[in-house]
Formats: C-alpha cells, structure tokens, sequence
C-alpha cells in the first residue's frame, strides 16, 4: 500500500464531510440572498448605545445595507429633525469613505476624492456624487429607505 492509499471508511467518511460542507453552503445561500433583497428600509433605534452619536447634532454612524453588502451608509444628524444618508462607496473605483469630520466632509483613502454631507462632489478624480437615500426621524428610530 502506498503513502496516499486509505481505507474505504476513511474514503466514505472523508466523502461524506465534502458532501455536507457544499450542502450546507447551497441552502445557505438563496436563502441569504433572498433575505437581502426583499429589504426595503433599515431601522435604526437610537435607544441602542451603538448608534448613540446619531442622536446628537453633528453625530455620524455608519450601517449596513442588506441590498449590497459591499455597501454601507453613512447617516450624519444635520439637525434635530434632519438625518443625511448617502452611499459609504466613493464612486471613483469603490473606495471605502470615512465618516464626515468636523466640516461635514467625507474623504476616500484610496486617491483621496471628498464629498459633502448630500454626497455632492467636492473634489475629485471622481465627478459623480454619491448615491442617497432617504431618512426620516420618527420618534427613537431613524428609518431609511433603501
Ligand atoms: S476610489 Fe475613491 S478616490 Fe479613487
């Protein structure tokens, strides 16, 4: 018998756990999938100490979009009744925006395009602005339509 050679339980157990791993992965995933998709609006509770700065003027957090999980939002409280929300993805090549510092500025690591607070481009190498979505404030929740 060589170095490689193995009985024919370890062959059927070892063939076995192949099975289950890409079982597994094929429910998984249309469900997933299916998931993402059928969300319309993201609530956010502002009762939850992880999105505490957005209960404040001047507070930003950053979310995740189930429709494009390579997304995210950025959501920035402009006022006590105004809540921004605009696309994490810098449209130059995807790269990934910090959440605006003191002027209401969002800048890209990667080539370091900037954008305002409603995602309009401030400097470039990119000239179109961010995607939006819309926000509302409703009692404790920030609701965001997706
Ligand atoms: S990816 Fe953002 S500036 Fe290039």
């Amino acid at each position: 018998m060589s170095e490689h050679s193995c009985t024919r339980r370890e062959f059927f157990v070892g063939a076995a756990k192949v099975a289950a791993v890409v079982g597994v992965a094929t429910i998984l995933a249309p469900h997933a999938e299916a998931g993402e998709k059928k969300a319309t609006s993201i609530n956010v509770d502002l009762a939850n100490p992880v999105n505490a700065p957005l209960a404040k003027v001047g507070g930003a957090i950053m979310v995740d979009n189930p429709k494009t999980p390579k997304d995210k939002i950025i959501l920035y409280r402009k006022s006590n009744t105004v809540v921004t929300a605009v696309s994490s993805l810098c449209t130059h090549a995807d790269g990934p925006l910090t959440l605006p510092d003191a002027n209401g500025i969002m800048t890209c690591p990667w080539h370091k395009a900037t954008f305002n607070l409603d995602g309009k481009v401030i400097k470039g190498p990119t000239s179109k602005p961010l995607k939006k979505y819309s926000a509302t404030i409703n009692g404790n929740s920030v609701i965001v339509k997706l």
